[in-house]
């Protein structure tokens, strides 16, 4: 994705945000009111002398059953971390909870689409998440096997999260977005034994169906022996006797009390499926003790959540952002958080905003493309709404533009908060590239997420994966292990160490493209390899050519990104079909709800070319760089680097086709 500014000035001093043209140069002082300013690296070096001790130190804030023998085993690219102790998620994010004030403190404020309010105690949650964990054992769960999660934004998918890890069961969180081949992918590979659904959930004032969209996925699960579900809709929904059953009914014979599981540290919490550059989805292995140490740790760093905090992140826990930072991270600090339902913009734009007003929230952390959208509705609504309680706001998911920052900055924060623009990804399990407030802010520099957090060694390597000099761009690597880093793929270890341990020898390849300023900032620059981040969800291309070529019409499809001001990236495909079939809007239609069918609204494509050809090396590969140019209408400029196995020739016919394609 195109930056908009590709170099960053040097920082200066004591400047005011709002009559800052270009906010790129722009380092703020309004953070060293609040926080003391550049502490950090010093900070930050101490942390590289020994990591292993300064992760040691985290890990005892937390409560363990038996204390670990060895704080890290590694064996390039396989980490273990804190070897031998004893530990369960739910204890450490709840039962602790109880033995102090923060017993009847709101841990959850939910909102409805429609409008419901509920808030959740410690002790609340605390009881729901045992009478589901009894449920679940009852249903034969035991501690090891798979437990599916595809649920609407509501209380009850914490709660079915929290009650998996108190019986030592690992789960998998569907989004709810996904519809059927999505979902029926993701439980097979995962091997779950029972899922957990809801009749529905709202978006936008309409129903989605999420129990239809499951029976359709169970229908080829066989692994899954039963469904719980809960009523959240009231529609009336099919029912496979024997199967399925209530959440309601299954709870109400449930005891109050389940023993949590000790589980060794290294036992897996939970699988998070995520696009990569082929089309299965990979299914990203988190560890408990190590990941439960990181998210807490970086929770408090980055957010710096203090009790008195109301704290907001929008994210949907069907995304990793969900997993580590609304349920675990603030969960494991005692945190207040708030949830909502639904769409951002429903029944208006100020719905967020009125959000933030009511339970006066402290913290807001989100995704540009949502601020993005919010911009487009104008600033009357965030104006309309008391804001003063913010204080700090974050960003995650895309790389995030001047603009966009200067208004989250200025019309939401009231110019007074500082953003934390963190860097990180499902398989880190937490964040590794961002402003630490709590260790001492350092001044921001919009769009940049700063520096990495204790301990992590990240750098930015050229082709030949040598470090690329300042201002240049490379690929993001990190270079040493840390506790939240994926274990492995799901039953795929050789995957595993081919996409993330190969690139560059001995160092963890993110697969995306990033800079360092002269004052060693890092600047994230998009994926450098087939993953899109449309509206900030991660996608696979080759994910979108298979489900398109899944469809009778379609013989062969290229997707690409095409930027976008509001999504980041929008789909865009080019495709040729088979004989017998002939271009037309109503084709072009069909293809968009088939893709929707296959993964789910997220992945509806923007625009669909029909052509005869798509451009191809000799060796027959699909010419990516050709089709993105030509979608992006970028200057195609010298052809001859596009593709060295192309002729020129070659480029300039593909080229053409493409273009008459999009006419
Ligand atoms: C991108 C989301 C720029 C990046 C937590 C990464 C970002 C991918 C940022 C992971 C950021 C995440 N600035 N780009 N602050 N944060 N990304 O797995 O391309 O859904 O590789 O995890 O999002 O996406 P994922």
């Amino acid at each position: 994705m195109q930056r908009d500014a590709a170099k960053p000035k040097k920082s200066e001093k004591n400047i005011n945000v709002e009559k800052r043209e270009n906010p790129m140069s722009l380092s703020l002082d309004v953070s060293a009111k609040i926080y003391p300013v550049n502490r950090y690296l010093e900070l930050y070096s101490r942390s590289l002398e020994e990591p292993e001790k300064f992760w040691e130190e985290q890990a005892r804030e937390l409560d363990w059953f038996k204390s670990w023998d060895k704080v890290l085993e590694w064996n390039t690219p396989f980490a273990k971390w804190f070897v031998g102790g004893r530990i369960n998620a739910c204890y450490n994010a709840l039962d602790r909870h109880l033995k102090s004030w923060r017993k009847n403190k709101a841990a959850l404020i939910w909102e409805g689409e429609p409008g419901e309010r509920r808030v959740l105690t410690y002790h609340d949650l605390y009881r729901e998440a045992n009478r589901f964990a009894d449920a679940l054992l009852r249903l034969g769960v035991k501690t090891g096997d798979r437990v599916g999660i595809y649920m609407p934004l509501i209380p009850e998918l914490p709660i079915s999260m929290l009650a998996a890890s108190r019986i030592g069961a690992t789960f998998t969180v569907v989004f709810s977005g996904f519809s059927s081949g999505a979902l029926a992918d993701r439980l097979n590979d995962a091997e779950a034994k029972v899922l957990i659904t809801a009749d529905g959930g709202y978006r936008r004032g309409r129903i989605v169906n999420l129990k239809e969209n499951a029976d359709k996925a169970l229908a080829s699960c066989p692994t899954v022996e039963h469904v719980v579900v809960y009523r959240r809709t009231g529609h009336s929904v099919p029912f496979k006797e024997g199967r399925d059953i209530w959440w309601d009914d299954i709870v109400k014979d449930s005891r109050k009390y389940v023993e949590p599981v000790s589980v060794e540290s290294n036992h897996p919490l939970y699988i998070l499926y995520t696009s990569g550059t082929t089309g299965k989805p990979k299914g990203v292995v988190h560890s408990t003790g190590g990941y439960l140490v990181y998210v807490s740790a970086t929770q408090k760093w980055v957010f710096d959540v203090r009790d008195e905090d109301v704290y907001w992140c929008t994210a949907d826990i069907g995304w990793v952002t969900g997993h580590s930072y609304v349920v675990y991270g603030p969960f494991l600090n005692g945190v207040t958080t708030v949830m909502y339902e639904g769409a951002l913009d429903y029944p208006n734009p100020g719905r967020w905003w009125e959000i933030v007003e009511r339970y006066g929230v402290t913290i807001l952390y989100t995704t540009p493309t949502a601020l993005r959208t919010l911009i487009k509705y104008g600033d009357e609504y965030p104006k309309k709404y008391d804001l003063s309680s913010l204080r700090l706001l974050g960003t995650v998911g895309e790389p995030i533009n001047p603009a966009a920052w200067e208004w989250y900055f200025n019309v939401v924060g009231g110019g007074r908060c500082p953003i934390v623009d963190t860097w990180w990804q499902t398989e880190t399990g937490g964040i590794l590239i961002s402003p630490a407030p709590r260790l001492g802010l350092v001044p921001l520099k919009p769009g940049s997420a700063t520096y990495p957090l204790p301990t992590i060694m990240a750098d930015v390597y050229d082709e030949k994966g040598r470090p690329a000099p300042s201002m240049t761009r490379g690929y993001l690597v990190i270079k040493n292990p840390w506790p939240g880093m994926l274990q492995t793929l799901f039953k795929d270890p050789q995957r595993y160490q081919q996409v993330y341990w190969s690139r560059f020898e001995g160092v963890y390849y993110t697969g995306d493209y990033a800079m360092k300023d002269e004052e060693g900032y890092f600047w994230l620059l998009g994926r450098a390899d087939e993953v899109l981040k449309v509206a900030g969800h991660r996608l696979g291309t080759i994910e979108l050519e298979d489900a398109l070529v899944s469809h009778q019409a379609v013989a062969e499809a290229a997707v690409v990104g095409r930027p976008d001001a509001v999504k980041g990236e929008v789909i865009v495909v080019f495709a040729t079909l088979r004989q017998g079939y002939s271009p037309s809007p109503q084709l072009a239609q069909e293809l968009r709800e088939h893709v929707r069918r296959v993964i789910g609204p997220i992945a509806t494509p923007e625009e669909i070319h029909f052509v005869h050809m798509l451009p191809k090396t000799r060796s027959g590969k699909i010419m990516r760089r050709v089709i993105k140019a030509v979608a992006s209408q970028a200057e195609i400029g010298d052809i001859t680097t596009l593709e060295d196995e192309a002729s020129v020739e070659e480029v300039k016919k593909a080229i053409e086709t493409l273009r008459a394609g999009m006419a």
